[in-house]
Formats: C-alpha cells, structure tokens, sequence
C-alpha cells in the first residue's frame, strides 16, 4: 500500500476550488483503502501569518472543514504540523545538505517577494521545512496542486542529497496532481482562489452564497437564444455538483433557447445546498465540541509521530547525533 501524505496551510476559508481540486480526490483515496495522512501546515502559515489568534482560529477551522467533508479520522491521521516537533529537526538536518542556489530559484519565493512579503528566512526556507513534513513519513504519494510541483521536486532533490551522504533513508516520493481535476473558474471566470478574491466558501452562509452564486460573471446573451453551455462558468461548476442526467439536461436546455443564465445559477444554487448542506451540519456539530476536535487532532499527531519515529532514530544515527 502506498503512503499518501499532504498538507495544507490554514490561511482562509477552504473554497470549492480547494473542494473539488484537492479535496474530494482524496476523499476518494480514503474510499479505496489507502493510508493517508493528512495535516495542516500551521508552521509553514507562520510566513504569512502574524497574529497568533488568527493562526490558532485557521487551523482549527481547516480541521473542521476537512472532517466535515469526509475525512474519517478513524481510517485517515489528521494533524497538526507543530503537533510534529520532529519535523524542525528534520528541517535542519536538510538544510545543512540545500544549495542556496536551489531555493533562490523556487518560484513561490519569487512570488512572494513580488506580492511584497517581507523577505524573510522562513519564506525562503519553506520548501525545506516542506521537505521535511514528507520525508519523515517517508510518504510515496504527495497529491497536492501544481503550483507545488517544483516544491516535491526539491523535496526529491533533498531526499537524494541525504541518501547521497548518509545511506538510504528516504523514499523519494512522487507528486499526485491528477490531471482529470479541473481548473475550478470562480465568480470572474478565472481560477477561483483567495488571491484573486473570487471564491465561494464550501461553508459560504446561505445568504451570501445565493448572492455569490446570482452574482457569477455570464455573458450578455439573452434569455431567448440558444447559447454553447461548455465553457461557460455556470455550466461548467453545476457539473460538478450535479450527475450526468441533470448536466445533460442542462446543456440540452441552453442549446434549446429559451433558458437564461438565471435559471441556471438557481439550478446551480439548488445543487450546491444538496452536496454541502448535510456537510455543514455535520460542521455545527462538529464545532459545538472543541475538546473532541483536540482529541482527534492530538490522536492524529501521536500516529504520525509513531510513524516518525523509526525514520528519526535512522537519521539520527545516521547524521551523527
Ligand atoms: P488558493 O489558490 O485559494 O490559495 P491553495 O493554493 O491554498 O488555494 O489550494 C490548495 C489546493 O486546492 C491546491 O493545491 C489545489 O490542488 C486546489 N485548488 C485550489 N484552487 C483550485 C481551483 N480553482 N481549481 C482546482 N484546484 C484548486
Ligand atoms: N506548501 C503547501 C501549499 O501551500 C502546503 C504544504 C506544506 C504541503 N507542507 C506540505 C503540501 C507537505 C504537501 C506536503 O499548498
């Protein structure tokens, strides 16, 4: 069986882009029995993130989000990062092996500095810390967005620098970035994500949702004539809500004429409530009782680091230590 790790930073609420890009996919590998382990990345947040209530808040809340929408802490390991001090100590051990010249041409630090983050030495040593998040659980698989493929590739670079050095210790895991998973338009047309500021929230109140969801940006075309339905936003997000019939039924519609871009949003509106509605409920639920969250988290942590110890005590020994 291989082992499937990721990550993600809490820094905002999770949006359907996060939903149908990231997370469903591996809901689904949860379905097929894989072992999966999956965190939230609160250390690496701290480069972004300087007020301590709104890191603790944001992990929390991503923790809620992904147990709401399917992750099953009985059959998955959910953790907190910091929950796994042995990852800084791993980070070190790495970084004592990383070329400057390697991170200097990672484009997320370029980015970054071109979106005016102060330059700081975590920012630049992300990758690193990244690295170690996944060579610790000696992890196969690293299902993540391709915005973070040239991260899994210096985590490979490292993890054979290491070997390299101190015998074979690291598997050299590969990123999972499966290309059936779309390209999620968001409420202007183009990638939904914060930075662009056109997300819809998985947990988006009813209110504003039906605003967001009314307000998605369509093309002039009036109700009466037949329109193209594929590459259109409305048309495209309602396949993913919806089954095969009811899209059919859709495009069939728009072709026809006679069915506006109005119509659509509320038949899309309608699918969202049927998909998400019981998740949110289960997220009332689930928010109500903040020590069973902690027990969940801090149960994930102790498998993780069980996992992590083995791998620790060879590096250890091996590094000199
Ligand atoms: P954002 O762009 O909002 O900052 P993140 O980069 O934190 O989102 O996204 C986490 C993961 O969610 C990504 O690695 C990617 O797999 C997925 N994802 C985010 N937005 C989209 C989108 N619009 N379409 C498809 N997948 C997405
Ligand atoms: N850098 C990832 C992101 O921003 C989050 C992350 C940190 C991660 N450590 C990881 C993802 C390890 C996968 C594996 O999306």
């Amino acid at each position: 069986m291989k082992k499937i790790l990721t990550g993600i930073q809490p820094s905002g609420a999770l949006h359907w882009g996060n939903y149908f890009g990231a997370m469903r996919s591996m809901f689904a590998l949860q379905e097929k029995g894989e072992d999966i382990f999956m965190f939230i990345a609160n250390f690496h947040a701290m480069t972004t993130q300087r007020d301590g209530a709104a890191l603790r808040a944001a992990t929390r809340d991503v923790a809620l989000d992904y147990l709401a929408c399917g992750l099953d802490p009985n059959r998955s390991r959910i953790y907190r990062q910091s929950d796994v001090p042995e990852v800084q100590e791993l980070a070190w051990y790495l970084s004592c092996l990383t070329p400057m010249g390697l991170l200097e041409r990672c484009h997320s630090y370029k980015d970054k500095m071109a979106h005016g983050f102060d330059a700081t030495h975590g920012l630049f040593a992300y990758p690193v810390l990244m690295a170690a998040d996944i060579l610790i659980m000696n992890a196969d698989l690293v299902p993540v967005g391709k915005d973070q493929k040239q991260h899994l590739e210096v985590t490979r670079d490292l993890a054979q620098k290491f070997n390299n050095a101190y015998g074979e210790i690291f598997t050299l895991p590969d990123a999972y970035i499966p290309d059936t998973v779309a390209v999620i338009p968001g409420l202007d047309g183009q990638k939904m994500s914060k930075s662009y500021h056109n997300t819809i929230e998985i947990f988006e109140e009813p209110s504003s949702l039906k605003k967001k969801v009314m307000g998605i940006k369509t093309d002039s075309t009036p109700m009466e004539e037949p329109k193209e339905p594929e590459g259109n936003s409305i048309y495209e997000l309602y396949k993913l809500f919806a089954s095969p019939e009811e899209v059919a039924d859709m495009a069939a519609k728009f072709r026809a004429g006679g069915y506006g871009y109005g119509h659509a949003k509320k038949e899309l509106l309608a699918a969202c409530h049927r998909l998400f509605d019981p998740f949110r409920a289960k997220r009332d639920e689930l928010a109500k009782d903040e020590d069973a969250l902690e027990d969940i988290l801090r149960d994930g942590a102790r498998k993780a680091r069980e996992a992590a110890a083995p791998v620790m005590e060879k590096v250890r020994a091996a590094v000199g230590l």
